[in-house]
């Protein structure tokens, strides 16, 4: 194992130097650099991309949580460890909220740092690696088939709804084959949406199959005006049974020949959305405009940007938008930090008919308004 970089970020010279100590004593562990502010620690981390940050959270010139959220935003390799005198539990989850893999309590026990430094590091080496061997076997696209994955870390936000109907009008918009993947492994309901009975799902290719090639895949997939819709099963305890490798398989195979591959996904960072999330070229995040939904996408945001995806991959969505419960979008734009992709409006009405007639928007209501933000979203995700 090679030896893991640290950079030591804390005002306060004796505790620089009595971390320098405690940590010179490990084999595996090498100091290999120290930051006296904020600014150095940002400015040191960028040149040195170290394995681990540890920084105090109160750090002068920039505080210790920008440091933290910039870095993990722009560093995929590096963790960060926040320490602090402090343990109030409203600290920590700042910290985890920025960004911070660990936190640490002074004043330190030699072991407890030592420990904590390597059990970090272990944990996230395991991680990467496990993300290289995914990787290796061809899960990153080449240029002909486009992933979107659509993804929130709040439910009942409009995922599935999105996922049909942008799968629909990417169809009608470039007539080219588009596949839907319902990876809501436990609660999928896709198929149901489009009014179509669940006869067979993913779990079904998995267990019969003794060759997973395209064309067995196809047996089990169900067309639908234009779109080929890979169901999940049709209860929950079979989600058990669907490995992420499963998952980079079954893409794999879809890439093969459709031009874009639009996947539901559950509301979580389990490993099977792990591994969709990471096949995906583009990631809508969806969020509505209330105050929980805002908190959780929020949160699933810093997790996204800690992986490694940038705001190139990570797109955020609006949907049910309506400005009369108090929140406006520019709050929102200033809240995410981010620009809105697309803001899809709240219309009821037109929704409920929708799911009432079993049509979906784009086909049925084609010139509501409504769809007329789902065909804007989709313009944007031809390219
Ligand atoms: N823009 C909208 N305006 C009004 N209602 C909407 C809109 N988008 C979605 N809905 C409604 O919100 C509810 C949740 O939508 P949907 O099932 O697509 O969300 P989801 O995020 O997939 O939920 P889950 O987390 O359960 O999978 C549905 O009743 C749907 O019809
Ligand atoms: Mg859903």
């Amino acid at each position: 194992m090679d030896k893991i970089k640290i950079l030591i970020a804390d005002n306060r010279r004796d505790t620089r130097e009595l971390i320098k100590t405690y940590l010179s004593k490990d084999r595996l562990i090498k100091v290999i650099g120290e930051a006296e502010n904020g600014k150095k620690a940002l400015e040191l981390s960028m040149e040195l991309k170290p394995d681990i940050l540890l920084i105090y959270y109160n750090m002068i010139e920039i505080d210790g949580y920008e440091v933290t959220e910039k870095v993990t935003s722009e560093l995929r390799d590096t963790v960060v460890i926040m320490t602090s005198e402090n343990d109030d539990i409203s600290l920590v989850k700042k910290a985890m909220f920025h960004g911070a893999k660990e936190y640490v309590v002074t004043p330190f026990l030699q072991d407890t740092l030592v420990e904590t430094i390597r059990s970090v590091y272990e944990k996230e080496f395991l991680k990467k690696a496990n993300h290289e061997v995914i990787n290796s076997k061809g899960t990153h696209n080449d240029n002909k088939c486009k992933i979107i994955s659509v993804f929130s870390t709040k439910g009942g936000v409009g995922k599935s709804t999105i996922a049909i109907n942008t799968a629909l009008a990417l169809t009608k918009q470039t007539q080219e084959k588009v596949a839907i993947m319902d990876l809501d492994l436990q609660f999928g309901d896709v198929l149901l949406m489009v009014n179509k009975e669940p006869v067979t799902s993913i779990i079904d290719f998995i267990n019969q199959c003794d060759e997973y090639t395209l064309d067995n895949l196809k047996l089990f997939m169900h067309d639908y005006k234009g779109v080929s819709i890979l169901a999940s099963p049709v209860s929950p305890e079979f989600a058990e049974y669907i490995s992420e490798e499963h998952i980079v398989e079954i893409i794999n195979l879809l890439k093969q020949e459709f031009r874009y591959i639009v996947i539901d996904n559950p509301n979580n960072f389990d490993e099977t959305t792990l591994s969709a999330l990471d096949a995906s070229d583009t990631i809508l995040l969806i969020s509505t405009m209330d105050i929980v939904s805002i908190k959780n996408v929020k949160v699933g945001m810093g997790v996204l940007n800690s992986i490694g995806y940038n705001d190139e991959k990570v797109k955020l969505v609006i949907n049910k938008a309506n400005e009369k419960f108090g929140i406006k979008l520019k709050d929102l734009k200033t809240v995410f930090d981010k620009n809105i992709c697309q803001v899809i409006i709240e219309d009821v009405k037109t929704v409920v008919t929708s799911i009432n007639k079993g049509t979906p928007l784009v086909l049925g209501f084609s010139s509501s308004k409504i769809s007329k933000c789902i065909y804007k979203l989709a313009e944007q995700l031809k390219k």
